[in-house]
């Protein structure tokens, strides 16, 4: 008898906890609709995605400066849903230089972005298109609706094979600063977001360097959190401000191929 209601009870548990836990990718999103962010980028070593990253220019992509890997086996995935597999719509490409923030701190993470010069120009198409910087400067207001992706560690604790979404909530640096306050500072570079209420939905590991897209505005990079998906932990994301948009478009029209 004890042990029917046991099974009973167990196969409850099996029922409801993959419905409240199991759609969980990146953490607590889902697979994208295939080539629905044609503007993201997969950076790999040996077939395994490190980060991600937005291709803002025909051969430059936008990614997180801890993402610097320095070494000639790293390629960058353009076009790609599932990463790791060869698909006839991506693009890839070695990187030709990383050009790092030079203010770029390990430690505080302030400055965490980055720009690659791919070796090669992507073609434009139906798969692979740019994503538009910002071109207003404003702060993203708490509150705002924003989605990120990521080929990242999803709640399994494994990179997900396919690249998934989730949507987000831009917290305001107060509150973010106050939960970050033992482990770093929260600067105004940085934008802080959280998804709703118990829904544990955050980046994590493997998503860095992805882009933030908060009201259809190119905001910010995936830069760190304290663990993933940690009710209350807002992750954070590096700001794409005034200061950086005009490092960035400088950079890209000082160093551009002829
Ligand atoms: N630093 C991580 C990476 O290298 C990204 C962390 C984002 N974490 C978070 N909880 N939002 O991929």
């Amino acid at each position: 008898m004890t042990s029917h209601l046991l099974t009973l009870l167990l196969s409850l548990i099996a029922v409801v906890l993959p419905l409240r836990y199991g759609c969980t990718e990146i953490i607590g999103g889902h697979v994208v609709s295939p080539h629905s962010w044609p503007y993201m980028a997969a950076i790999q070593r040996k077939n395994l995605t490190v980060c991600g990253g937005a291709l803002v220019e025909g051969q430059w992509v936008l990614t997180a400066a801890h993402c610097q890997l320095n070494e000639p086996e790293v390629r960058v995935v353009l076009g790609a849903h599932q990463a790791s597999v060869a698909e006839k719509e991506q693009q890839i490409f070695k990187v030709m230089r990383y050009f790092p923030h030079p203010q770029f701190d390990k430690s505080s993470k302030e400055n965490d972005i980055m720009l690659l010069k791919l070796k090669g120009i992507a073609k434009q198409n139906k798969y692979v298109q740019t994503l538009s910087l910002p071109d207003t400067y404003e702060d993203t207001k708490p509150g705002t609706k924003c989605k990120v992706a990521g080929w990242g560690v999803t709640s399994s604790g494994k990179p997900s094979k396919y690249l998934q979404e989730t949507t987000l909530k831009i917290v305001d640096r107060k509150s973010c600063k106050s939960k970050y306050e033992k482990y770093t500072k929260i600067t105004s570079n940085m934008l802080c977001a959280l998804g709703k209420k118990y829904s544990k939905r955050d980046a994590c590991k493997g998503d860095s360097g992805g882009p933030l897209i908060c009201a259809d505005r190119y905001s910010g990079i995936v830069s760190f959190g304290r663990g993933c998906g940690r009710s209350g932990m807002p992750g954070v994301y590096t700001r794409l401000t005034e200061k950086y948009i005009v490092w960035i478009k400088k950079l890209i029209s000082l160093h551009r191929d002829p």
